[in-house]
């Protein structure tokens, strides 16, 4: 498939990450007219691109490997949804990544692959390439679909808005170059990818704004474990922020304070290689308590068991000997748009994959090395089910957006997105308070009536990207505020009254365009 302008489809998937590209692959696959559509103008602007860990696979212990992903959940992963997954790993990997694109995983020589081992896992199951798994799975993937004679991709396309009508979803609105137009499709599948630009500090590339999220809210479907967003815990300490996988923990890296002391063994059985919510935690209060925490990789052969990572070291100056300085940043949102165990969401024709939906999989705490096996998993059942349903496109009316009044200055949305960031960072981070939700809920809430005044009229994509992160934002806090149980992710502690920064910012930006 070759660029193009089409804008009518039997199946639209929004997004190009490995969820999207499976669905478009497998309605592709069962003979759908398959039009991908995504923001992207390259494959590094997908989250995907940038999974270092791998893909987890089911080896002898399939039960031990869904013990895991439940236990790593906190209890709150849907079983039968973690029973899709398990079940249909190693089939999804041998056809997709092993067959169809060649991913060339480490192995031993002759000996077969060389499984990695990550926090949380009882056995070695993960899949990986060195620690640039998803470089090598995104990119194969992609040239595939080009090749596909199925489906046409259409890049730096941008959806705004869902095409509605009578609880059935048409397609969506799309801006590209500056000009918006509907795209219709029979069946419309969001693989839009996570929230990553609601927080300062993320792994995400910077166009994860929650765009599926939100024009799935807004268009009535359900959206459910909002308050579930991960943080991983080893992020370079830095400026622009990048992940050290937990492979390298995995391998035996070990975690030290500003005091030189290993401080996990105190806060966990399993010290390193705990949950990742916990090991998240631990770190960010040893912080604050000592001062930095190192990244002790001297326990193994960093530079020749991760020579990318230690290539990207050296890239920033970052002295590998004295240990790498790490802090949690935002990684993943567990949940999102529900769905049922074909990517169905609550509306009609409309599907989600990925990490903007909520399969049930994650629970309260998403396992190491399981969102490309779940956006691969599902985005091939999504992409079959829309077969199945085989609904043709309908043209139904498109909402009326104009950029014909004044632009806005070009300040306008970036301003917002750093008071959004800063909300979000302030209350609703790695530990919240009931009064501390209250005020982000107030000061978002705020935000959003800002954003809302002018998205329709003055349109633009930064406008609507920013509208989608404060209706995201919304959804966390408020998801947030109605569960008094900490979980996983979700962690509440005493209330706090004090004012702080953010508060005043946002006192002293309200109503000002
Ligand atoms: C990592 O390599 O630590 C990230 C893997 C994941 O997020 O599953």
């Amino acid at each position: 498939a070759d660029e193009t302008d089409e804008t009518t489809a039997e199946t639209m998937v929004i997004g190009s990450g490995v969820a999207g590209c499976a669905a478009a692959l497998a309605a592709a696959r069962a003979g759908q007219e398959v039009l991908l559509v995504t923001k992207a103008e390259r494959p590094e602007d997908a989250t995907s691109w940038w999974a270092q860990g791998g893909v987890a696979v089911s080896r002898a212990d399939a039960e031990g490997f869904k013990r895991d992903v439940i236990a790593a959940s906190d209890g709150a992963a849907d079983p039968d949804a973690v029973d899709v997954l398990v079940e249909n790993a190693n089939d999804a990997v041998e056809d997709v990544l092993v067959e169809t694109l060649d991913v060339p995983f480490d192995t031993h020589g002759d000996d077969g692959f060389a499984y990695g081992h990550e926090a949380a896992h009882g056995e070695r199951r993960i899949l990986h390439v060195n620690a640039s798994t998803g470089r090598h799975v995104l990119g194969p993937f992609l040239s595939h679909l080009d090749d596909h004679p199925n489906v046409a991709i259409r890049e730096d396309t941008a959806a705004l808005e869902l095409l509605t009508r009578e609880g059935r979803v048409h397609g969506a609105l799309c801006e590209s170059d500056g000009e918006i137009e509907p795209i219709h499709a029979g069946a419309t599948v969001l693989a839009t990818g996570g929230i990553g630009a609601l927080y300062d500090r993320s792994t995400n590339p910077e166009g994860a704004t929650g765009d599926g999220i939100a024009m799935a809210a807004l268009a009535g479907a359900d959206v459910t474990d909002m308050e579930y967003v991960q943080f991983h815990p080893t992020a370079y300490a830095g400026d622009e922020p990048f992940l050290l996988s937990e492979a390298v923990r995995g391998e035996g890296a070990l975690l030290r304070n500003d005091d030189k002391e290993r401080f996990m063994p105190e806060y966990h059985p399993d010290a390193e290689l705990a949950p990742r919510d916990v090991v998240a935690r631990a770190v960010a209060s040893e912080r604050k308590r000592t001062g930095d925490v190192v990244l002790d990789v001297s326990p193994l052969d960093f530079e020749s068991e991760f020579p990318d990572l230690a290539a990207k070291c050296e890239e920033r100056g970052v002295d590998v000997e004295a240990g790498i300085p790490v802090s949690p940043a935002e990684h993943f949102v567990c949940g999102g748009v529900d769905v049922d165990s074909r990517g169905r969401t609550s509306l009609d024709q409309l599907f989600a994959v990925g990490e903007c939906s909520r399969t049930g999989v994650h629970g309260a705490n998403r396992l190491a090395s399981t969102s490309l096996l779940e956006g691969l998993v599902w985005g091939l059942r999504a992409g079959q089910a829309t077969a199945a349903d085989g609904a043709d496109p309908v043209v139904v009316e498109a909402p009326d957006l104009r950029d014909s009044d004044p632009a806005l200055p070009e300040a306008f949305a970036a301003e917002k997105f750093d008071r959004l960031r800063r909300v979000m960072d302030e209350y609703v981070g790695l530990a919240r308070t009931p009064d501390g939700l209250r005020r982000a809920g107030a000061a978002i809430r705020r935000l959003k009536g800002e954003v809302d005044a002018y998205v329709r009229t003055r349109t633009s994509r930064d406008l609507y990207e920013l509208r989608a992160a404060t209706v995201t934002g919304l959804l966390i806090v408020r998801a947030a505020s109605e569960n008094a149980e900490s979980r996983g992710c979700h962690r509440l502690v005493g209330e706090s009254a004090d004012t702080t920064d953010a508060d005043e910012e946002n006192e002293a930006h309200a109503g000002r365009p």
